[in-house]
């Protein structure tokens, strides 16, 4: 299978792996494909990783707890194992293991581009489209930005979680329904 099917669309989801003085780091990210591949990395501690090592792996998965558990805390060191040397997700399907070259530095965040250096496609998934399933990373994204968020803007993400946690009600499996305590339970203090 070829790059461009995995990343197919314009941004594709992905849970980047990175890595600290050996300690693994995982956190969901959009891989841009736009003539080549690029990430645009808020400040966080895959900002700092991806500095400091130039190197990052994107680990597909659907798995909806990963998605927010990566988002809104640490992944314990069970979920990691190794490839060429570098930390990725046991659980993912495929892994893409990315040297990164920073193109530019704005006060919030850095852009990337990525040159693909390893591939290992391990499980070809097919599973039908499920509106549960994209509703909770939807709302996990909104999640990720409530605890920068104040006033008007935090209520709007409130509402907007609110109501992808009902798709998931409607059409979600056991594993988003969990995924979605999970979110809830995690910024229950920001709420
Ligand atoms: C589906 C999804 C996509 C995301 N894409 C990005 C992204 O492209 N760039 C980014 O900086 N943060 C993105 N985030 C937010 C980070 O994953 C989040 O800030 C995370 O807490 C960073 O963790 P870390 O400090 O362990 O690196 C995304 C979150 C979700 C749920």
């Amino acid at each position: 299978m070829r790059l461009s099917k995995i990343f197919e669309g314009k941004i594709s989801e992905v849970i980047a792996t990175t890595e600290r003085d050996g300690v693994p780091n995982a956190a969901p990210l959009g891989i841009i494909n736009e003539n080549g591949y690029y990430v645009r990395i808020f400040k966080s501690k895959t900002l700092e990783n991806v500095k400091r090592t130039g190197k990052l792996a994107a680990n597909i998965t659907d798995n909806p707890v990963l998605f927010v558990s990566a988002a809104l805390g640490d992944l314990e060191p069970r979920h990691f194992r190794r490839f060429w040397g570098f930390p990725v997700l046991r659980a993912a399907d495929v892994w893409v293991l990315f040297e990164c070259r920073v193109l530019s530095e704005i006060q919030v965040f850095s852009e990337f581009k990525l040159k693909p250096v390893a591939l290992k496609i391990r499980r070809r998934s097919v599973r039908a489209v499920n509106r549960g399933r994209n509703a909770v990373f939807e709302a996990a994204v909104h999640a990720t930005r409530l605890v920068l968020a104040r006033g008007e803007e935090r209520e709007e993400l409130k509402k907007l979680i609110d109501y992808y946690n009902r798709i998931v009600e409607k059409c979600g499996s056991a594993a988003e329904r969990e995924a979605m305590r999970l979110l809830y339970e995690k910024i229950a203090p920001v709420w």
